[in-house]
């Protein structure tokens, strides 16, 4: 099993993320072998394993019951799975880690039953070893939040007038809401009290905010074969991110006759957008943006107790603004 290379660079983490994929795995065993073959190969396929890290790291303020935190990051990222496994079905993406989509590869019927079985595969992790019922709870409130998210963002399809605050609305419950529960796993279920988990719990929101900006961000300035994922798709299907809504807020009339062809623009449509983002900055209004975000949850994370996760948090989360994939 190989993890993702940047874990390379965190050597005390690294064997805990390859004994969060490790259980992942053991606990698929759907009674459908293409099920079962489809997700072992969408885990195995180098996804980067950040919610576990953070989950892992926020547990590291008092001693820790390892099994107990493997298995909370587990059910993190398997909530992670399962969401990206509908996603694409959702999105109709071909491409996901650099390999076929679930979807593309065996169709949105398969597809959707894997995910669901991640759903499955959370629920269990998390109902075996949660200490109360309080980490249940958080888990349902965060899944009604992406659900939310994800309906706010399809309910905003191709509409112009959408602000950047409806924006990070949608990508607070879309993308936050996972880091934010990750953290708060972590942090409560490794005996700290409620209020450190609160604290942990918004710590993970900001790096959740920034992180979806710096994926919309490289929506515009990366490619297929260094992101493994299709790029400027989003604006095709209406689903404007924030540097064509930061870029558009004082020109709107100029991008409208291309936006308004919608799901028939034509790639020289979408070019010309492309343009109008660059002329405008998009990419690095968004930037300042996701660095608020970022300064947001270092600064918290700099009150933390002096243990040596504090320090790789803060490290994790630095790199991640200057991510290139
Ligand atoms: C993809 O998340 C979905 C977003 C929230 C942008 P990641 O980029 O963390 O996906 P993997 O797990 O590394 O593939
Ligand atoms: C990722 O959303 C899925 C969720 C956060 C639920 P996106 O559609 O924005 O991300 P990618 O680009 O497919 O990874
Ligand atoms: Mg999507
Ligand atoms: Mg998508």
């Amino acid at each position: 099993m190989q993890i993702h290379p940047m874990w390379a660079d965190y050597p005390a983490l690294a064997p805990e993320l390859e004994a969060t994929l490790g259980l992942i795995e053991t606990n698929i065993h759907p009674n459908n072998q293409p099920v079962a073959d489809a997700l072992l190969a969408m885990i195995n396929a180098g996804g980067k394993l950040l919610r576990p890290a953070y989950c892992l790291l926020f547990a590291q303020f008092k001693p820790v019951d390892r099994q107990k935190m493997i298995a909370l990051a587990a059910a993190v990222e398997s909530l992670h799975t399962a969401t990206l496994v509908h996603d694409d079905i959702i999105d109709k993406s071909a491409t996901r880690r650099g390999l076929p989509t679930i979807s593309a590869q065996f169709g949105p019927d398969v597809a959707v039953y894997a995910g669901d079985y991640l759903f499955v595969v959370c629920f269990k992790l998390i109902a075996h070893w949660a200490s109360d019922l309080r980490s249940v709870q958080q888990d349902s409130a965060s899944m009604e939040q992406i659900l939310n998210g994800e309906l706010a963002q399809m309910g905003r399809r191709y509409n112009l007038e959408m602000t950047i605050d409806d924006y990070l609305n949608q990508v607070s419950g879309k993308t936050g809401q996972l880091f934010a529960l990750a953290c708060f796993l972590g942090a409560y279920e490794s005996g700290n009290t409620g209020r450190f988990a609160k604290v942990a719990e918004r710590t993970g929101m900001a790096v959740g905010i920034a992180f979806q900006l710096l994926d919309d961000i490289l929506d515009y300035t990366s490619t297929l074969d260094t992101i493994g994922k299709p790029v400027h798709e989003d604006i095709r299907q209406g689903v404007y991110s924030a540097p064509l809504i930061l870029a558009m807020a004082d020109h709107r009339a100029e991008f409208a006759p291309y936006l308004a062809r919608q799901a028939a623009m034509t790639d020289a449509d979408i070019q010309a957008v492309l343009a109008l983002v660059a002329r405008y900055d998009g990419v690095a209004l968004a930037r300042q943006m996701a660095q608020r975000y970022t300064d947001q949850a270092l600064a918290a994370m700099r009150k933390l107790p002096d243990r040596p996760a504090r320090q790789t948090l803060i490290q994790l989360t630095t790199q991640l603004l200057t991510r290139q994939s």
